[in-house]
C-alpha cells in the first residue's frame, strides 16, 4: 500500500529511525526528523518518568525551529514506542503522556491493545505495532493498528527469526497497511529492496547507533565499525528473551560466546530463567552488553545523523535509477 500522502510529504526518505534503548534521545530524534525522516525514541529512556513530557517537548521545539530556520527542509514527524506489557510499570503513566502530548506516531512492542489504538486515532495519531510472527500480525491487526513492524532475523535488540522475504510476502498477501521492515537494513539500496518486496517504509536501527548523535559509548560506536556480521550472536542468555549481542562485548565480562544459550523458541523455564538472573546479576545488560544487528559489517565509518541520510538519499537515487530502469 502506498504511505498516506499526509505522511510521504513529510519524508525525504521513507525511513523510521528505530527506537533504541538507551541509544534514542532527543538529540538523535531531533536530527533524525531535521533530516527528514521518522525519529523515534523508547519512553523508557526518558528517566524517571516524569522527564517524558519534557523530551517530547524539546523534540517539538527542536523541529519547530529547525523547520523556522530553513522553510525549504522537510521536516519528519517523530514517534514514541511503548511496550505494553502489564508488568510495564509506566505504561499507563506513559500512554497518558503521549495521549496529552498528542504523540505523531506511536508504536507499541508486545501486546497490541485495541483501546489504545482507539486513543492514538482518536487525535489523528498513527499506530504502528512490532510483530516477529503471523499471529501476532493478524491480533494487531484486529486490533485496529495502521502498520506493522515485521521485526526479521539478523535484527538488532529483541530479533525475529523470519527471514524478510518470506515474511513481508506472506503478510503483504493480507493486510494492506503499513508495513515497516526491521533487520539489517543500512543503505540506501535495502531502503530500495524493502520497497520491492512490499514494505513502505525501512526501519533503521544499529546503524544510527553509529553516528555522533547517538547515546552510546565511543567504544560501542567503534566496536560496531570494526564488526562483522560472525561477531554478532543471537542468544536468550542475558535477558530471557532472544537477543542479538556484539560478541567482543562479552569479552569485558571472560563471557566465552561459545558458551552461551542457542536461541530458544518456547518460553523460558522461570526457575532457570531465575538462576541466570542470579547469576549474571553484576552485569548491566543493555548498558555494558551491547546490541546490535547482522548489519554491523556494513558499517564503516561513525558519521552525523545528516551525512548518514544524505548518504541514503544518494545511494537510493542510484538504486532506483540503476535497477529500476532496467
Ligand atoms: C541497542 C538496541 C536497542 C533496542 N531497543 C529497542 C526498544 O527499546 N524498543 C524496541 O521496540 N526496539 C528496540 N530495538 C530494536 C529496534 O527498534 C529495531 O527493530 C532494530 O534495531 C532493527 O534492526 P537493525 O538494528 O538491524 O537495523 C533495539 C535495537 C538495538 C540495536
Amino acid at each position: 500500500m502506498p504511505l498516506p500522502k499526509s505522511l510521504l510529504n513529510q519524508l525525504s526518505l521513507p525511513v523510521v529511525g528505530a527506537p533504541m534503548f538507551l541509544v534514542s534521545s532527543p538529540k538523535l530524534v531531533i536530527s533524525q526528523c531535521c533530516s527528514g525522516i521518522i525519529g523515534t525514541f523508547p519512553t523508557l529512556n526518558a528517566r524517571p518518568q516524569e522527564t517524558l513530557r519534557s523530551w517530547i517537548q524539546e523534540i517539538k521545539e527542536g523541529c519547530l525551529n529547525y523547520q523556522e530556520q530553513h522553510p525549504q527542509s522537510t521536516v519528519a514527524p517523530f514517534g514514541i514506542n511503548l511496550v505494553a506489557l502489564d508488568s510495564n510499570k509506566r505504561l499507563e503513566h506513559d500512554l497518558n503522556i503521549c495521549l496529552e502530548e498528542k504523540v505523531p506516531i506511536i508504536i507499541t512492542s508486545m501486546r497490541a491493545p485495541s483501546d489504545i489504538s482507539q486513543a492514538i486515532h482518536s487525535y489523528g495519531g498513527i499506530h504502528f505495532h512490532d510483530v516477529i510472527n503471523r499471529r501476532h500480525a493478524e491480533k494487531a491487526i484486529e486490533a485496529g493498528v495502521d502498520g506493522l513492524v515485521l521485526v526479521t532475523n539478523g535484527a538488532g535488540g529483541h530479533a525475529g527469526m523470519l527471514n524478510p522475504f518470506a515474511f513481508v510476502k506472506e503478510i503483504r498477501s493480507f493486510f494492506d497497511g503499513i508495513i515497516l521492515l526491521a533487520g539489517c537494513l543500512t543503505s540506501g539500496k535495502d531502503i530500495l529492496a524493502s520497497q520491492i518486496l512490499g514494505a513502505d517504509l525501512a526501519y533503521i536501527g544499529t546503524r544510527f547507533i553509529a553516528t555522533k548523535e547517538a547515546n552510546a559509548s565511543e567504544m560501542y560506536k567503534n566496536m560496531l565499525v570494526s564488526a562483522t556480521a560472525q561477531d554478532i550472536i543471537y542468544t536468550p542468555e542475558f535477558t530471557g528473551v532472544n537477543i542479538n549481542i556484539l560478541k567482543p562485548s562479552l569479552k569485558k565480562y571472560n563471557i566465552n560466546p561459545d558458551t552461551v544459550s542457542p536461541p530458544r523458541y518456547k518460553k523460558p523455564n522461570p526457575l532457570v530463567l531465575a538462576w541466570k538472573h542470579w547469576r549474571l546479576r553484576d552485569i548491566k545488560k543493555w548498558k555494558d552488553l551491547w546490541s546490535a544487528g547482522q548489519g554491523v559489517g556494513n558499517i564503516s565509518s561513525i558519521l552525523s545523523v545528516a551525512d548518514y541520510v544524505d548518504q541514503l538519499e544518494q545511494e537510493y537515487d542510484l538504486a532506483r535509477n540503476d535497477y529500476l530502469a532496467l
